[in-house]
């Protein structure tokens, strides 16, 4: 089931971590049982993609390969035990690989080799090569297809009007969906999220409002705490959604989130420089008997977690990383539905659209522009 593909395409090639990334003309990934080739349409950057591939924050990638992140592609081919999936299909490609022998062992494609000597074996073999590029090889599993009529179809037609660039902001929904759905965020929960004004923060303001749950939204920065209250407000209902600033002062941040009385959840979502941030001690302080926390952030230091609260009051701690299968069918499922809002309506725009050979550039203006709904891409 293949139509004519060209012999070669583009890649973007990381031949060592710290060393600078190249653009290679090379033969195009080759169809297997299990796989399919996707045209790559829209590729994302993460604020942290440049510390990555520096080395600065000490991911572990194969090299050389080709980085990528979360993709909407056109599936070219499939392996010959593809069942619904083919070509022409519009789909949303996820990183996250799993181990078909044993899904508990896992990376991202692109992003992180995993973290255990099998999930380094998977990645440097058959996955080592990801989305920043004119075609990718993604395990069937991985692409999910898009409701294309619905999704880009005009709003005179019964479709909700999106970008291929928009449908984008699955990959960033899809993380704090996996944790908020990890802890069972149901109707009427409070949550409070933080930090809530970066990439992944801001948007879990977003997803918890959309499964039904009101927001204490935490933060440093007030300015980008109130920005992100008044869209959020604006789109699901200004009662639902409050802000506490980060003092580190955690008698003051206690007081301020009493206000809005006892929070049932508690998500966060923090980069590696917020270890020793008073906001954990606080939220924990701040939940209910039988009260959840999630723990989605990438600290490396081991944080001040209030212990004695969690016994007295019957807490329960997850760790996660990224989410379910089933989380990403749901989340589809939402956004096709109009639930869950994308592009404009959902608080996320284009802020860089760069082609491979402009990758420092792209790096840089996704550094430079981390923060809520705004997106850099490459498109190959
Ligand atoms: N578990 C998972 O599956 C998963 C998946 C993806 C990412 N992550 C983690 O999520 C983290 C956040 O990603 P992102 O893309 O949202 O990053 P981002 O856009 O760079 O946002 C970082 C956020 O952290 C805040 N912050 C920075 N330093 C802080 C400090 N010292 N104290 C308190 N808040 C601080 C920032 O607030 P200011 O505006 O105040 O600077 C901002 O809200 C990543 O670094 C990664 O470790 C986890």
């Amino acid at each position: 089931m293949t139509t004519t593909l060209p012999p070669t395409h583009r890649a973007l090639v990381l031949d060592q971590i710290g060393q600078p990334l190249r653009v290679e003309t090379r033969p195009r990934p080759q169809i297997t049982p299990g796989t399919a080739i996707l045209r790559v349409l829209t590729t994302g950057l993460l604020s942290y993609s440049r510390e990555i591939y520096s080395g600065s924050r000490k991911y572990s990638l194969p090299t050389p390969s080709v980085p990528g992140n979360g993709a909407i592609g056109r599936i070219v081919a499939v392996g010959p035990d593809a069942t619904t999936l083919q070509p022409g299909d519009l789909v949303f490609v996820d990183i996250y690989i799993r181990g078909r022998d044993d899904p508990t062992v896992a990376a991202l494609s692109g992003v992180h080799d995993g973290h255990t000597v099998f999930s380094r074996r998977m990645m440097h073999s058959e996955w080592r090569d990801s989305t920043y590029a004119e075609y990718a090889r993604f395990p069937l599993e991985n692409c999910y297809a898009l409701n294309e009529k619905r999704l880009l179809g005009s709003p005179s037609e019964g479709g909700l009007g999106y970008t291929v660039e928009d449908l984008l902001y699955l990959a960033v929904q899809l993380v704090p969906f996996g944790g908020l759905r990890a802890i069972g965020v149901d109707m009427c929960d409070r949550v409070i999220v933080s930090p809530a004004t970066g990439a992944f923060g801001s948007t879990a303001v977003q997803v918890a409002l959309a499964m039904g749950a009101s927001v204490i939204a935490m933060g440093r920065n007030t300015e980008t705490l109130e920005k992100v209250r008044g869209f959020f407000g604006a789109a699901y209902g200004e009662d639902r959604i409050q802000t506490v600033p980060i003092t580190n002062n955690v008698e003051q941040e206690v007081a301020g989130l009493s206000r809005f009385g006892e929070a049932d959840v508690f998500f966060d979502i923090s980069p590696p420089e917020a270890a020793g941030s008073s906001h954990v001690k606080s939220a924990i302080m701040s939940l209910r008997h039988s009260g959840r926390a999630c723990f989605m952030g990438g600290q490396r230091e081991d944080l001040g977690i209030p212990t004695f609260y969690l016994m007295r009051r019957n807490l329960t701690v997850k760790g996660k990383w990224m989410y379910e299968r089933g989380d990403v069918v749901k989340l589809i499922q939402m956004v096709e539905a109009g639930i869950l809002k994308l592009g404009q309506e959902g608080g996320a725009r284009t802020v860089g659209r760069f082609p491979l050979e402009k990758w420092q550039e792209a790096l840089d203006v996704a550094a430079e522009r981390a923060g809520p709904g705004e997106r850099v891409v490459f498109n190959p």
